[in-house]
Order: structure tokens, then C-alpha cells, then sequence
């Protein structure tokens, strides 16, 4: 079912700061800061050769990464993306196996343009998993 890894998001309380960071530090390829009102997070990419980071910010008052910082003030690794060929395919095969799918259990239209859910982590050893239609 799953394809490859798309990206790891890492939750940081300075997004500014954060993507100096890597520039910085690592000479890494960043993003300009994007919102995302609809996620109810800001977000910036980390691009590597064939690899990403996404590096997530909260924004406004219902974002559903606010709560993780609360927790990890000085930020963490949120989630992990796999990619999947149909995303419809691989949630009934899911459900059918008892996984929940967070949410109102349908897909959303995530911060790459293409169809997203995420998983309960109680049903995938405590992390939080998101797969993306690619
Ligand atoms: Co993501």
C-alpha cells in the first residue's frame, strides 16, 4: 500500500527561525513561508534531492498543531506522510482492518494540492500518519 515516504513535518514555535536554520546551518534548499488558513498552519519546505521536510507553524485560533506546541514548546517531529497510488483504495482497506481515520474521515486537500487523511497514531505505534494520493 505504501509507495515511499513524502515528507516528515516537524512542528516549530520560530518558523522565521527555523528556516534560517537550515539555510544556515545546513545550506539547505527552503521554501517561502506559505498559510494554509483551511489547515490552520503556515508552512515551509525543506527540499532535498529526493526527500522533504515540512516545517509547520500554527495559524489562527482552531489550528490542530497548537496543541503539540503547547506540549513541545521548544517544537518535534508532528507527523510522518507516506504516499499511496489511491487513496480511496487504501482508507477502505484501513477501515476494514479496524484503523480510524481522523477527522470527519475524509480526505482534505493537503499542503501539496492533493488529496490527504490522517491516521489515528492509537492504531499505528503512537505516530501521527498521514497518507497523500501521489
Ligand atoms: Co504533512
Amino acid at each position: 500500500m505504501l509507495k515511499k515516504l513524502n515528507h516528515i513535518a516537524i512542528v516549530v514555535p520560530d518558523l522565521q527561525a527555523a528556516c534560517e536554520t537550515y539555510k544556515t546551518r545546513f545550506n539547505a534548499a527552503v521554501s517561502a513561508l506559505k498559510d494554509l488558513p483551511a489547515q490552520g498552519v503556515t508552512t515551509a519546505f525543506v527540499q532535498m534531492a529526493d526527500s522533504t521536510v515540512e516545517l509547520l507553524h500554527p495559524l489562527g485560533d482552531k489550528s490542530p498543531v497548537a496543541r503539540f506546541l503547547e506540549k513541545n514548546p521548544r517544537g518535534g517531529i508532528h507527523h510522518l506522510c507516506y504516499e499511496v497510488d489511491d487513496l480511496d483504495v487504501a482508507m477502505a482497506a484501513l477501515i476494514d482492518q479496524g484503523a480510524t481515520i481522523l477527522g470527519d474521515g475524509q480526505p482534505k486537500i493537503g499542503a501539496h494540492d492533493k488529496p490527504v487523511v490522517f491516521l489515528d497514531p492509537r492504531d499505528f505505534t503512537g505516530v501521527l500518519i498521514e497518507l497523500e494520493q501521489a
